[in-house]
Formats: C-alpha cells, sequence, structure tokens
C-alpha cells in the first residue's frame, strides 16, 4: 500500500475516509467480474443527491448500462483506448445535463417555483446545465467511492453520437461515461503529480 504524509490532523474526517475518498481512491482502468448491485447504485445516489446545485435544480441524469446488450450498443461510441476498460466494467453510467431541468423546479425550489419562468429559452439553460451537472458528477465519483468500489471517469467518446444512440431527440446531453466496479488487474496508471497548494491557491 502506498505511504503519505501524515493525514491532514485539520480535517474533521478520520483519516482512513480520508484514504478511502481521497489519498487510496484511485482512477482504475480494469474491473473484476465482481457485480455491482442495483441496492449499490442507490446508496450512492441517495448520499450524493445531497451536492449543491444552482438554485438547487439538481440537472444531473444518470442511465446505468448493465447488460451485455447495452454495453453493446456504447463500446463503438467509445474512443479505441476506452473500449476494452469500459468493456470490462460491470457497471457503466452514462452521466448526462437534463437541458429541461427547469421543468422540476416547482418541486426542488417549491418556494419560489416562479424561477422556473427565468429558463423559459432553452439557449438559457445549456450552459446552466452543464455547469451544474458536472459538479453532480464530480460527487457522484466521489460516491462510488464512498462505496468501496473504483470510478473510471472517461470523456473519450462521440457525445452527439451516444445522444443519438441512448436519447434520440430527448432532453440529455451526455457528459462523462463512467466506469464502475471493483479494480481488476492492473488497474492504475502511475499516479500523475498534483499541483502544489501554492500553485492553486492565493489568498487576498
Ligand atoms: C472528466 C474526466 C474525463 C476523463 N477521461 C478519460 C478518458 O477518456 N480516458 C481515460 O483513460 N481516462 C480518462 N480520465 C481519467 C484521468 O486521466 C484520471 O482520473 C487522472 O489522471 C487521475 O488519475 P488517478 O485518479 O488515478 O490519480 C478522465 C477523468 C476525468 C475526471
Amino acid at each position: 500500500m502506498t505511504t503519505f504524509a501524515e493525514p491532514a490532523k485539520d480535517l474533521q474526517l478520520p483519516a482512513e475516509v480520508q484514504d478511502l475518498l481521497f489519498r487510496e481512491a484511485r482512477t482504475a482502468n480494469s474491473f473484476s467480474d465482481e457485480p455491482v448491485t442495483d441496492e449499490q447504485v442507490r446508496a450512492i445516489y441517495e448520499l450524493v443527491k445531497w451536492a449543491p446545485t444552482s438554485m438547487n435544480t439538481q440537472p444531473l441524469r444518470a442511465l446505468v448500462l448493465r447488460t451485455e446488450q447495452a454495453r453493446r450498443r456504447l463500446l463503438p461510441l467509445m474512443s479505441e483506448g476506452n473500449r476494452a476498460k469500459t468493456a470490462s466494467a460491470p457497471l457503466t453510467v452514462i452521466l448526462a445535463a437534463d437541458v429541461d431541468f427547469h421543468e422540476h423546479i416547482p418541486q426542488v425550489f417549491p418556494h419560489n417555483p416562479g424561477v422556473k419562468d427565468l429558463f423559459a429559452e432553452e439557449s438559457g439553460r445549456v450552459e446552466f446545465s452543464k455547469l451544474n451537472s458536472l459538479l453532480q458528477v464530480g460527487y457522484f465519483i466521489i460516491g462510488v467511492r464512498a462505496a468501496g468500489l473504483a470510478a473510471g471517469p472517461m470523456t473519450g467518446f462521440d457525445a452527439a453520437a451516444v445522444d443519438r444512440e441512448f436519447f434520440g431527440d430527448g432532453n440529455r446531453r451526455s457528459l462523462v461515461v463512467v466506469n464502475v466496479g471493483k479494480p481488476g488487474e492492473n488497474p492504475w496508471f502511475d499516479r500523475l503529480p498534483r499541483l502544489d497548494f501554492e500553485q492553486v491557491v492565493e489568498t487576498l
């Protein structure tokens, strides 16, 4: 197991949970046969649904591909280098932004349902839904890790083709495809360096 600098003492999260969610969590590139259950998928959603989004709009939608048949439809639309790992995963999730998220505003923003009218034009909803969905994608990856599973997020795929194949002319626009499962053989690339605090954080 990799050894790390002493876990940050200024965090409230227990050190082993810091490891599970962050320090020891890796992007998996191969997966074992061990299935991911529907209950695990639900547990992940029930955790990550608490992610903050602008006006609580929650535009992320997830299409879970479990069957061989569903996977066969996706594989040719993945970039070459992403096909084998996607074929090996017990579960692959297409994470998409719902550009018609505003239809749910009376449910998710009940104290001010009229803000729905701010989103009457689709052109005003596309970037908004993308920004907030991508925020939710980050939470989804952490949720997968919280379930003791590994995530393999990918943007190397033909998004327009995925939308046509799985969403037709509908309101969902694919953003990230995520493989989910227990790591398989040689699952990790070398850990790549992260930027230092001083390179990223400026305090005025
Ligand atoms: C939004 C996103 C898109 C990514 N797309 C791909 C991809 O298409 N193919 C791939 O092999 N890895 C992809 N990755 C994996 C990253 O290269 C990987 O998460 C990063 O190098 C960190 O690796 P680590 O978690 O093992 O430290 C993607 C990651 C993210 C978050």
